[in-house]
C-alpha cells in the first residue's frame, strides 16, 4: 500500500543546509499497523509530511496505493492527524465530525447518521452537543481522530498523536484505536516517541538513525491480536519486543545526544 524507496531530505537555509532524512525506504502493506520511532530531530514528521505531499523529497519516491506521491496533490483517501489536535474551537462536537463531510456535499441526513454511528464508536455518544473547551484532552484527541475518520480514509497518517496526553488517558485511547483498527482496517503509519506504545499498536516498529537518517531496524511485532493494552504490558513478550527495539533505539538516541553536543562546542 505505501512503498517509499530512498527517500532523502535536506531543509535550505541561507546558511546552511540540514540533512534531515540520510536514506530512508520501506514499504507497508494494506492493512498493516507500522510505526516509526527514532531520536527527536531525525526527520519522522518530516517523512510523515513528505507521504501526505505537503512537502517534496530531495531525492527518492513515495508511492501509495500504486501512485507516486506528488508534492501539493494528496493522496486519494488519505488521513492525517497532527500531534496538536485540529479541532475547530468554536464548533460543536458534532459539527467537528460532521466539516469534511460537508465539504464532500454529503446530504444532511447521511452526516447525522456517520456522525452519530462515529460517536458510537469512540464512546463519545451524547458528547455531540459539547464544544471542545467543555472536554478533557483525551476527548479533543478523540474528536481529532473522528474527523479524519469521518472522510473513510484507507490509509491513516498519525504525527505523535497521543503525546500530550497522561499515561492512563493514552492507553484507553490505544484500546479505542486498535477497536476502531481492526473494525475498519485501515494502512497506518504512526510516528511516536513512545515505545511501549508502538510495541503495543504495531505490526511492525521501524527505528530511525540520528539525522541523516535511514532505517536501523525493521522490528516484527509477534503479539497475537486482538491486544488488551492493560495486560500486555505485564507480559514477558511484551518486555521481550521493546528490550530489542531498545537496544538499537538507545544506540540512536545517545548518537543524536553527541552530535548535538559536538554542535554546541563548535558553535
Ligand atoms: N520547515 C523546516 N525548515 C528547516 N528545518 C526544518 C523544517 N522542519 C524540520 N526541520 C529540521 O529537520 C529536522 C527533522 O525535523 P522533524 O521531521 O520535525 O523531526 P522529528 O519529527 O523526527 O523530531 C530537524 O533538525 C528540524 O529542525
Ligand atoms: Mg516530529
Amino acid at each position: 500500500m505505501i512503498d517509499i524507496r530512498h527517500v532523502s531530505k535536506a531543509y535550505l537555509s541561507s546558511t546552511r543546509e540540514t540533512w534531515a532524512i540520510g536514506d530512508v525506504s520501506f514499504s507497508v502493506a494494506k492493512g498493516e499497523f507500522v510505526s516509526v520511532v527514532g531520536p527527536s530531530g531525525c526527520g519522522k514528521s518530516t517523512l510523515l509530511n513528505m507521504m501526505g505531499s505537503f512537502m517534496a523529497p530531495s531525492a527518492g519516491t513515495i508511492e501509495i496505493g500504486g501512485r507516486a506521491v506528488r508534492h501539493g496533490t494528496i493522496p486519494d483517501k488519505l488521513g492525517y492527524i497532527f500531534q496538536k489536535d485540529t479541532v475547530l474551537p468554536w464548533y460543536t462536537v458534532g459539527r467537528n465530525i460532521a466539516l469534511g463531510l460537508k465539504f464532500r456535499g454529503l446530504p444532511e441526513r447521511d452526516i447525522r447518521e456517520t456522525v452519530g454511528r462515529l460517536l458510537g464508536l469512540a464512546n463519545l455518544a451524547g458528547c455531540e452537543d459539547m464544544l471542545p473547551h467543555q472536554l478533557s484532552g483525551g476527548m479533543r484527541q478523540r474528536v481529532a481522530l473522528l474527523m479524519t475518520l469521518a472522510c473513510e480514509p484507507e490509509v491513516l497518517l498519525l504525527d505523535e498523536p497521543f503525546g500530550a496526553l497522561d499515561s492512563n488517558t493514552k492507553m484507553t485511547l490505544h484500546r479505542e484505536l486498535l477497536e476502531i483498527w481492526q473494525k475498519l482496517g485501515q494502512t497506518v503509519v504512526m510516528v511516536t516517541h513512545d515505545l511501549d506504545e508502538a510495541v503495543t499498536l504495531s505490526d511492525r516498529v521501524i527505528v530511525l538513525s540520528a539525522p541523516p537518517s535511514r532505517v536501523v531496524l525493521d522490528h516484527r511485532v509477534d503479539l497475537p491480536r486482538p491486544r488488551d493494552v492493560f495486560a500486555l504490558r505485564d507480559s514477558d513478550d511484551f518486555g521481550q519486543n521493546v528490550r530489542a527495539i531498545w537496544a538499537v533505539l538507545g544506540r540512536e538516541f545517545q548518537a543524536a545526544q553527541a552530535r548535538a553536543k559536538g554542535a554546541e562546542n563548535v558553535a
